[in-house]
């Protein structure tokens, strides 16, 4: 496994890869969700290439971008173990050369809702960064979680509406066997907060089985998952939406998405579940 620290290590370790390349992005703090995308990609490329990179472009101000957990060492472990060929894991000037980039990728109208409602410029920064990684690591397909769901959609908006000529593939949320998604900011959380949590995924597994089990309608289902998050104190709903698997809005019939965000103490949460309007 290489480890490329410059565009050149990477240039190098990338044209010495022949067959197809997958490319899983990361900000780090590897979890079993990562290594899930990792083992996707393995399974179905020749060759996986591995970011690692905190982009300072999508963290807002008041955001964690400097107690964001960095656990470079183990992220190696984990990217070894899951048969990795090659781990980028470059610098901000190394991104940024020439410091705040003037260019960015605009998401458009999707990029200001939901998360990009409470996060100005989020997915400006999102974008921007994973386009630029598209760019040097030259991926046949590249891999994103669907726990990310507003970003897996304008990821694949972008390749298609830029012609960026890679192909995007969402990759099932990894949860803890009691539920709650697995995420790097988890960690923020204290036992109790930790309990609370598991709120989110109670709520979207009562919307989606209201809607699959009961036959509900769409305000059904959103009032079954909406109850659950309303007996929990110390959780701060954000959002509980029903939409279309695009995000537009939602069906009468057929396969819809059932959205949450919301603030666990300081901790911002998000989660979402694939849903069946009978
Ligand atoms: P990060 O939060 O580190 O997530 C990296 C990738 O792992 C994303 O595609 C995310 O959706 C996926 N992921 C996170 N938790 C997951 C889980 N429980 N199950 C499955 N996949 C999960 O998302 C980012 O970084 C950044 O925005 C990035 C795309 C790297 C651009 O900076």
């Amino acid at each position: 496994m290489v480890v490329a620290r410059s565009r050149a290590e990477l240039a190098a370790a990338r044209a010495a890869l022949t067959g197809t390349v997958g490319v899983v992005m990361t900000m780090g703090a590897l979890h079993a969700g990562h290594a899930s995308l990792l083992r996707t990609a393995r399974a179905a490329c020749d060759h996986v290439v591995l970011t690692v990179f905190v982009n300072p472009l999508q963290f807002g101000p008041s955001e964690d971008f400097d107690r964001y957990p960095r656990t470079f060492d183990n992220d190696l472990e984990i990217a070894a173990a899951e048969g990795a060929d090659i781990v980028f894991a470059p610098t901000v000037d190394e991104m940024y050369p020439g410091g705040q980039p003037a260019v960015l990728v605009t998401p458009g109208p999707l990029g200001e809702v939901l998360e990009g409602a409470t996060r100005p410029g989020h997915f400006a920064g999102a974008l921007t960064v994973v386009c630029k990684l598209l760019h040097l690591t030259r991926p046949d397909v590249a891999y994103f979680g669907e726990k990310d769901y507003q970003q897996l959609v304008l990821i694949r908006a972008m390749a298609r509406d830029l012609d960026l000529g890679v192909e995007i593939r969402g990759v099932p949320t990894v949860r803890e066997p009691d539920g709650l998604a697995l995420s790097s900011r988890n960690r923020y959380l204290s036992p109790a907060d930790r309990e609370r949590a598991l709120v989110l995924s109670r709520a979207l597994r009562v919307g989606a089985e209201a809607g699959a089990g009961l036959g509900e309608s769409p305000d059904g289902i959103l009032a079954a998952a909406r109850s659950v998050i309303a007996q929990t104190p110390g959780v701060e709903l954000d959002y509980l939406v029903l939409t279309d698997p695009d995000l537009g809005p939602a069906p009468q019939h057929g396969p819809a998405r059932l959205l949450v965000a919301a603030r666990v103490s300081a901790t911002r949460l998000i989660d979402n579940i694939p849903v069946e309007i009978p």
